[in-house]
C-alpha cells in the first residue's frame, strides 16, 4: 500500500506565523512521522476567487468550474486525499472568509441531484470523492472551548456533504495568550507535543485520543488573569495612541 495522503489547508491570514500554525504544524509532523504524505497550502498565498453561483459545474460542464485559478490544482487533491485537514482561526464564530471562499468553490465535487442521508436531503458527490476523513484544527481568542461549537457543527455538516468521516478536532482556545506565555516562559511544551501525538494517533489508530485533544486545549492561565492581562495590554496601546 502507498503512503496515506493528507491535504492540509491553513486559512489563517497569519499563515506559518499564526497561532493556528502553532497547533497545525506539529500535528502534521506527527502524521508525517507515522508515514503520511502531507501537502500543506496557505489559502492567503493562493488565488481562489469567490463562487459566482452560476452552477455551471453542475449542469453545463459537470465537475468543472468555469473559473480558472488555483482551485484547479486543489480539486484533484481533495479527491485524492485520505485525510483533509481544515485549519482555521475562529472568525466571528466561524471559519475565516478565505476558508469559506475555498469551501464554496468545492461545489463542483457535488451533483445537482438529491438523495436522503440520515433522513436529510443532500447532494450526491461525484465518483471518487466519497472516502476518507476530515479533521478540524482551530484556534480562537476567547477563553472558553464552547466558542468553537458553531464551527464544529458547521464542519460536521461539511464532512457529511463531502461523504467523509468527521475524525475530530484539535481546538486551542485562548490562543492569544500563547505568545505572552512563551515570553514569560510558562511551560507549554506538552500542548505542542500533544498536537504531534494527535497526528500520530490519527494515522496509527484511525482516531485521536480524548486525553490528547484535552491537552491541546488545556488551560494555562486562569480566566481572571487572561482578562486582566489582555485589558492591561490593550489599555497601554490605546493610551499611547490617544496621547499622540
Ligand atoms: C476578524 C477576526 C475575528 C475573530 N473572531 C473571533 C471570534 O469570534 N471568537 C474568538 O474567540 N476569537 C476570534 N478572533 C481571534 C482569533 O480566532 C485568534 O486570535 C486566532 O488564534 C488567530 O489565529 P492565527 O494567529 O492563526 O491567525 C478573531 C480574530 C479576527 C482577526
Amino acid at each position: 500500500m502507498g503512503k496515506e495522503k493528507v491535504l492540509a489547508i491553513n486559512s489563517s491570514p497569519n499563515m506559518g506565523k499564526g497561532n493556528t500554525a502553532r497547533i497545525l504544524n506539529p500535528f502534521l509532523e506527527g502524521m508525517k512521522g507515522a508515514g503520511a504524505e502531507v501537502d500543506l497550502y496557505y489559502l492567503r498565498k493562493l488565488t481562489i476567487k469567490p463562487c459566482i453561483a452560476c452552477l455551471k459545474c453542475w449542469t453545463k460542464t459537470p465537475g468543472k468550474c468555469i473559473i480558472r485559478d488555483d482551485m484547479d490544482e486543489l480539486l484533484p487533491k481533495i479527491k485524492d486525499a485520505d485525510i483533509i485537514v481544515f485549519a482555521t482561526p475562529l472568525y466571528w464564530d466561524g471559519v475565516t472568509g478565505l476558508m469559506k471562499m475555498f469551501m464554496d468553490r468545492m461545489t463542483p465535487l457535488g451533483k445537482p441531484y438529491l438523495e436522503i442521508i440520515d433522513g436529510r436531503s443532500r447532494h450526491p458527490v461525484r465518483e471518487g470523492y466519497a472516502h476518507g476523513k476530515l479533521v478540524l484544527v482551530s484556534t480562537c481568542g476567547f477563553f472558553e472551548e464552547i466558542n468553537f461549537e458553531p464551527m464544529l457543527d458547521h464542519m460536521k455538516a461539511v464532512a457529511t456533504n463531502m461523504r467523509r468521516e468527521f475524525a475530530g478536532a484539535l481546538l486551542r482556545p485562548n490562543a492569544m495568550s500563547i505568545e505572552p506565555a512563551i515570553h514569560f516562559k510558562v511551560p507549554l511544551d506538552d500542548i505542542f507535543e500533544a498536537a504531534e501525538s494527535a497526528g500520530r494517533e490519527l494515522m496509527e489508530d484511525g482516531k485521536m485520543a480524548k486525553e490528547t485533544l484535552a491537552t491541546v486545549g488545556r488551560e494555562f492561565f486562569p480566566l481572571e488573569q487572561v482578562v486582566e492581562q489582555a485589558n492591561r495590554y490593550f489599555k497601554k496601546i490605546l493610551d499611547k495612541v490617544e496621547s499622540e
